[in-house]
């Protein structure tokens, strides 16, 4: 028996699975915060939900855990560079990111190429990040290309015979 994938074995691996690319934000006393997110997954139609995996490290995960709420912003090709700033630790990394607050107290980035507000209704924790499920209660979308993300890099998704 092959013994278990190291953390580096295993993120090569995995990096092989390409996603789309988000900003998954919380408003948490008047303040916004965010994270750059690819394990984000829809999880049910009817009832519309989905799930987020927040490293329980994060300030974005934890302020989603106070509030029970939070907002998935899809990002289009052009927006790698909000990608990159919206992974790291900074504090003030609205500063220079302009947002509207949702119908239902979400942070959205105007820009995104859909964003979607949703409310938690349960929490797992596993390993070192914890799931949220969450009911979708609002769900825009534009026109627009997808940014995509993978081995490690941001890119863009060609579409078949078009
Ligand atoms: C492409 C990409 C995808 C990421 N996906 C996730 C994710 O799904 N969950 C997560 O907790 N962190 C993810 N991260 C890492 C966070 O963005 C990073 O740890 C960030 O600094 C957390 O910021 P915060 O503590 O302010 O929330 C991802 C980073 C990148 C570049």
């Amino acid at each position: 028996v092959k013994p278990r994938p190291t953390t580096d074995e295993y993120r090569q691996v995995i990096g092989h699975f390409a996603s789309g690319v988000t900003i998954v934000t919380s408003l948490r006393d008047g303040e916004p915060f965010g994270t750059t997110a690819n394990a984000v997954s829809s999880l049910s139609l009817d009832p519309p939900m989905l799930l987020v995996c927040m490293n329980q490290e994060s300030s974005t995960g934890q302020a989603i855990a106070a509030t029970g709420r939070f907002a998935v912003n899809i990002l289009h090709e052009g927006q790698a560079q909000l990608a990159t700033h919206f992974a790291t630790k900074a504090a003030d990394k609205f500063e220079q990111v302009p947002y509207v607050v949702g119908e239902r107290g979400n942070p959205l980035l105007p820009e995104a190429l859909a964003t979607l507000e949703c409310e938690v209704v349960d929490e797992i924790a596993a390993g070192t990040h914890s799931v949220y499920l969450a009911e979708v209660n609002t769900a825009e979308a534009s026109a627009g290309a997808p940014l995509a993300y993978f081995r490690g890099r941001f890119g863009r998704l060609e579409v078949a015979g078009g």
